[in-house]
């Protein structure tokens, strides 16, 4: 049976570890200009029924650059767009691809296709989960911090997709989690629920963002309404507006933390210009290290 990628859950913490390490040892190698065809003659499916730039991209170029192919289907490509069933087209593109990376709107739908699915369903975002963008963000806690172990992380904003993802990699891979989140805009309660069984303190959630950047070594932000969001958008700017990651609330922060945000950003919203062109901004070697993770994971689930 295919093993999947559909939320960090699935895996130990030595597993997710262990695709961070080949993410940073990727990146090492595309610097030294050395080239690798592990996927020659492979070909992924890339299912997208929400936009993309990074995720998109980077996929493609990951799977290209491994010497592999890709077909990239939007929504309005496939017969998903007239209410084919996913069970039916987990089956069918089973037999064409080797791969189908996927992006998006309900969890179910991804568990659904991997269900029919002979070949790895890889989640890249719905509306619960981001997982393979939080792998790419502790590669960066890595660069910049050294292990994740034991480090302070600090989430600012909605408890949202990539929230849920983050509680899961906390739970698994042993760094402080603190969250401030506006009421109402709490993360996933059962993703929160099963995390804190497993991590207990080290998971904490809370309202007042100063308090959570205080002590923190990285804080993230992301926007304050997700795709999907856009009718909320206007209702949210209000809610979070105490949530804006500005001079301000870095002042709070005693650590001089590296500020995280996997993009796009809105300028002037969940972060000022200042901050996201700061020097404590690390939000561009982020987007690169997806290129370098997207090859880890493709060469585990695809090779
Ligand atoms: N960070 C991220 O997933 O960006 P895209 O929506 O551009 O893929
Ligand atoms: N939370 C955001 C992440 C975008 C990469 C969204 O789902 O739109």
């Amino acid at each position: 049976m295919a093993r999947h990628l559909l939320s960090l859950w699935d895996f130990s913490g030595k597993e997710l570890a262990a695709m961070i390490e080949e993410g940073l040892a990727l990146k090492k190698e595309a610097a030294a200009g050395v080239r690798h065809q592990d996927l020659a003659g492979r070909t992924i499916g890339m299912i997208f029924e929400k936009p993309s730039t990074r995720t998109r991209v980077s996929f493609e170029a990951a799977m290209y650059g491994l010497g592999g192919q890709v077909i990239y289907l939007s929504s309005r490509d496939t017969q998903l767009a007239r209410n084919e069933p996913l069970k039916d087209m987990a089956r069918v593109m089973s037999r064409y691809v080797d791969g189908i990376v996927v992006r998006t709107f309900g969890q179910e739908i991804v568990e659904e296709l991997a269900r029919y699915s002979s070949v790895p369903v890889i989640n890249a975002l719905t509306d619960l989960h981001h997982p393979c963008q939080i792998l790419s963000d502790i590669m960066t806690v890595i660069e910049t911090r050294g292990d994740i172990a034991g480090r302070r992380i600090a989430w600012v904003g909605d408890g949202n997709n990539m929230a849920n993802s983050w509680i899961e990699a906390a739970a698994r891979l042993g760094f402080r989690l603190t969250l401030a989140c506006p009421e109402g805009y709490d993360p996933a309660p059962e993703i929160l629920a099963r995390a804190k069984a497993e991590a207990g303190e080290r998971i904490t959630l809370l309202r007042d963002p100063k308090e959570a950047v205080r002590e923190a070594d990285v804080i993230n932000v992301d926007v304050w309404a997700s795709m999907g969001q856009e009718d909320e958008a206007e209702k949210r700017l209000a809610v979070f507006a105490p949530y804006q990651l500005n001079a301000e609330l870095l002042e709070a922060a005693e650590n001089d933390p590296v500020v995280l945000h996997c993009l796009p950003a809105h300028r002037g919203e969940e972060i000022t210009d200042e901050v996201l062109e700061g020097p404590q901004c690390a939000a561009w070697d982020q987007a690169e290290n997806k290129l370098h993770i997207h090859k880890a994971i493709l060469r585990r689930f695809i090779a």
